[in-house]
Order: C-alpha cells, then structure tokens, then sequence
C-alpha cells in the first residue's frame, strides 16, 4: 500500500487530475511535498533534512498533536510527529493515516484516543487536510494542536502573511507577552515567533518573489503561529540549513490558547485548505 519515499521511508504519493502531487509519509503522517499542476513546490524542506524516524521531518506540515510546543508537561510539540501511523484509507488523490494510542503513549499521555488525519489533492490548485481526534477513554481529555506548516517562499524576506492585523499575539521571543498586531502584514527582517489569538479563519502567505500566494483557511483551528528563525537559530539547528530562513516561512493553524477539552467518548474535528494563487509577474523596469 506504501512506496519507498525520500530517506527509504514509505508514505503515499497522491496524483491528482490535474497534474499536481503529494507526498505523506507513514512518519508523522507528515506531508512533505505538493507540486501544483504547473510543477512548482508549494512546501519547504529542510536542505539539511534528516530522514530518521523517530526525529521528525524538518518541513512539510508536521503535526504538533497533543501539545504545541511547551504548553505542558510533553516534549516539544508532543509526539505524533514522531510516530509511525497506518494508512487506513487510500484513493489515487487522497489518503487517511491514524494514529492511535498505545501503552507506550499513554506511558507519556495517559489517554485513549484516536487520531485520524487526511489529506486531499482539490481541484485546482487546493489541498485539503482535515484531523480528528476521538476520546477513546473514560475521561476527559485536553490537548493543544497545530498544523506546522512550512510554507516554501522564493524570498521569505520579501513574504508577506495577510489576515492577522487587529489580532492579539503573543510574542515567543519575549516571554510570551501579548502584544497587538498593528500591521497590515507580517513581514520578516529579523527573527520572528508569535502566537496569534483567535484570529481570521483566512490567512494568506504571499510569496511576492515567487508572484503567488497561499491561501490558508482554517476551521476549529482559532490560532495561527508565525514563525521565521532567521539566521542565528538556523545555524544553531542541526536540520535546518544555514542560509534556509530565506527560504520559508511557517504559519501553522493552531489550538493553543484555549485547549480542546474532548469529553469521554466524544470527537473534534478540524480542517485546513490551502490554495496556490498565481499573480501577474511584475512588469521589469
Ligand atoms: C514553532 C515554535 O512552532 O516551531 C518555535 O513557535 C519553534 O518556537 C519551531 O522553534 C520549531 O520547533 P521544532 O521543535 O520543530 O524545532
């Protein structure tokens, strides 16, 4: 049911009608490629990336499941980048990978539950993921969760995110103090890690070098992280490549401030749809 990816590790590679392309590994269920039709990358990879599970992917979309970054007692952004998860369904353009819980994780995270993850090569040029969570158990369970996408920009000093101003963030790099978003874009010339709170379900990277956006839209995802590590801190990480900052940036549609509390027995849900918008090239001086 698998094929053997980048790194010999299996996934699925999805073709759509029109030509475009996915790649989900088993790892993760981490989506690390989407071609659009016309062949262009919409996804960043590390080009320090290493393929050894259980390490996650550095790019693509891992899945920060059930805790973003430290917000508990977890490591970093929890486990479900790490893991192994089945293919449980399987079209040419779609395919279902779960994750479920075992005596190791609930060694980690003491909760039954099931995590099932989809991703849809659209029409056009759309991607589709949804993720649900059941509670499998017999209490409550609460959870943060983010869809870390690294979105690959031909100049991420020249990208713009749209659809945050007015929003609260808070600021990463400064203790988490709750700042408000007074631009009308998000722009990077230094390093950059915020939460933003409760924001538009659509948001926007604008590859302005690349002359074409991504259109994010999230549903029952109310926060969006922007984060660029920009020079120091991608020399200092292992995967990354020294020069990689100018090459994404990452906005990652998230549940963070409010945990989802999931009662026993019961399933949330949620959904990110991102479109490839092209523009009209600049007309050269
Ligand atoms: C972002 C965080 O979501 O993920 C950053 O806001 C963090 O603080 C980044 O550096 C990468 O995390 P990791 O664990 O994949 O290196």
């Amino acid at each position: 049911e698998t094929t053997t990816l980048r790194g010999e590790l299996p996934g699925v590679k999805l073709a759509g009608s029109t030509g475009a392309t996915a790649e989900v590994y088993t790892h993760g269920a981490h989506l690390a490629s989407w071609k659009t039709a016309d062949g262009v990358e919409q996804l960043f990879v590390s080009s320090d990336v290493v393929f050894k599970p259980p390490k996650a992917i550095r790019g693509g979309v891992p899945i920060c499941f059930p805790q973003f970054s430290d917000f508990g007692p977890l490591g970093q952004h929890g486990f479900a980048r790490n893991e192994t998860w089945e293919v449980t369904a399987r079209t040419p353009t779609s395919v279902q990978m779960t994750l479920r819980s075992t005596p190791a994780s609930k060694e980690k995270w003491p909760h039954d539950f099931v995590c099932v993850y989809e991703v849809m090569l659209g029409a056009g040029n759309h991607l589709k993921t949804t993720m649900s969570v059941t509670n499998a158990g017999i209490e409550p369970m609460t959870f943060t969760t983010a869809l870390h996408t690294y979105f690959r920009c031909d100049d991420a000093l020249a990208a713009k995110v749209t659809g945050l101003k007015g929003a609260s963030y808070l600021d990463s790099l400064d203790g988490r103090v709750r700042r408000e978003e007074i631009g009308e874009f998000v722009a990077f010339a230094e390093e950059v890690d915020r939460i933003y709170l409760s924001t538009s379900d659509a948001l926007a990277v604008e590859d302005v070098a690349g002359s074409r956006s991504i259109r994010i839209t999230k549903r029952n995802l109310p926060d969006a992280v922007v984060w660029n590590p920009w020079i120091e801190k991608s020399k200092a990480t292992g995967d990354l490549g020294d020069d990689d900052y100018k090459k994404f940036v990452c906005v990652e549609a998230a549940a963070i401030e409010t945990p989802v509390t999931l009662p026993a027995g019961e399933r949330w849900e949620c959904e990110q749809v991102l479109e490839c918008v092209k523009h009209a090239s600049p007309v050269p001086a």
